[in-house]
């Protein structure tokens, strides 16, 4: 049996469905049912819970093989991962994936990536089979700016002229379903990105493309942008997306890389793709 944590957020639920599309049998630990009703029409089996709740927690892993561990950003991301490292192990599960992040190295310098590197570190270091999902940054970020892309035919973020390799979620998910569902993944970190390196402008050109109509990339003031990011996130997560964010303005780019080619025999989804999939939340 494969549980899946994470299942209901934007790459978890990719992960279930690629899953479920293979035909494969897992597990969901969700915290509200009702909103995992469609991971269950798709045959997913539900176990309703917290990953904080350490009792829910060894309920949802009985008789389970190989965990996904997927949760947000917090504060909490550490201490919540590596205790579902624990408890993976005192259940017998023998491989566990970890959503991690591309930024996640040993000399990463700012809280995400390097809570990342402290709980791959602590997998490797469990004994457990292991595979690391290091996606880079994920196109459905910029459904945050779709009222504005609607709206005003512009967004704004604090990235300067910086770069990124953006991937696909439905592309991260399917990867994440290969390594619980395939074979030959174990001691393996794949790096995941989409198919081309762009800088914002870049893509304010291919939403103009798609949409039919000038869309901008206004760069934002990074001190402005973090007065936002306070609005609507906690003082920790705030400080954290907003140094994630000078990363990628400052560089350097990352480099695209040809996991998903490897792992699945087809091309990753390219921006132009995501925004005409998405097209009614951006026009
Ligand atoms: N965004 C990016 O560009 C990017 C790039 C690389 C890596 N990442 C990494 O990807 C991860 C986030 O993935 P995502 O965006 O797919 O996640 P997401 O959409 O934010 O979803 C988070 C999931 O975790 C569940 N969850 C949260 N707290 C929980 C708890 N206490 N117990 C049980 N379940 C809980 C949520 O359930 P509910 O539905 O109940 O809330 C939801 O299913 C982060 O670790 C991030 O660092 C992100």
């Amino acid at each position: 049996m494969i549980l899946l944590t994470g299942a209901t957020g934007k790459t978890g639920s990719e992960t279930a469905k690629a899953l479920a599309k293979r035909g494969v049998k897992a597990r969901a630990l969700v915290r509200d049912a009702a909103k995992a009703q469609v991971l269950q029409a798709a045959g997913l089996e539900l176990a309703v819970g917290d990953v904080a709740d350490t009792d829910s927690v060894r309920r949802a892993l009985a008789g389970v093989e190989r965990l996904l561990i997927l949760l947000p950003n917090s504060q909490r991301q550490v201490e919540l991962e590596q205790q579902l490292v624990d408890l993976a192990k005192a259940a017998g599960v023998r491989h566990v994936v970890k959503m991690s992040s591309m930024e996640a190295v040993a000399s990463a310098s700012t809280p995400i990536p390097q809570g990342h590197w402290a709980v791959e570190e602590y997998i490797r270091a469990s004994g457990m089979a292991w595979t690391m999902v290091k996606p880079n940054f994920f196109m459905q970020n910029f459904l945050a700016s779709a009222k504005s892309i609607k709206e005003n035919h512009s967004f704004s973020l604090p990235m300067g002229d910086g770069r990124t390799a953006m991937a696909d979620a439905r592309d991260i998910g399917a990867v994440a379903a290969e390594v619980l569902a395939g074979r030959g993944h174990e001691g393996r970190s794949y790096e995941i990105t989409g198919p081309e390196l762009l800088s914002f402008h870049d893509v304010a050109a291919r939403f103009s493309e798609v949409l039919g109509a000038r869309i901008a990339y206004v760069p934002a003031d990074p001190a402005a942008y973090l007065g936002i990011l306070k609005r609507v996130l906690n003082e920790w997560h705030a400080n954290a997306v907003s140094q994630l964010f000078r990363e990628i303005a400052e560089g350097p780019a990352p480099h695209v890389t040809d996991t998903f080619r490897r792992l699945l025999g087809r091309e990753p989804i390219p921006l132009a793709q995501f925004i005409r999939d998405h097209i009614a939340a951006f026009r």
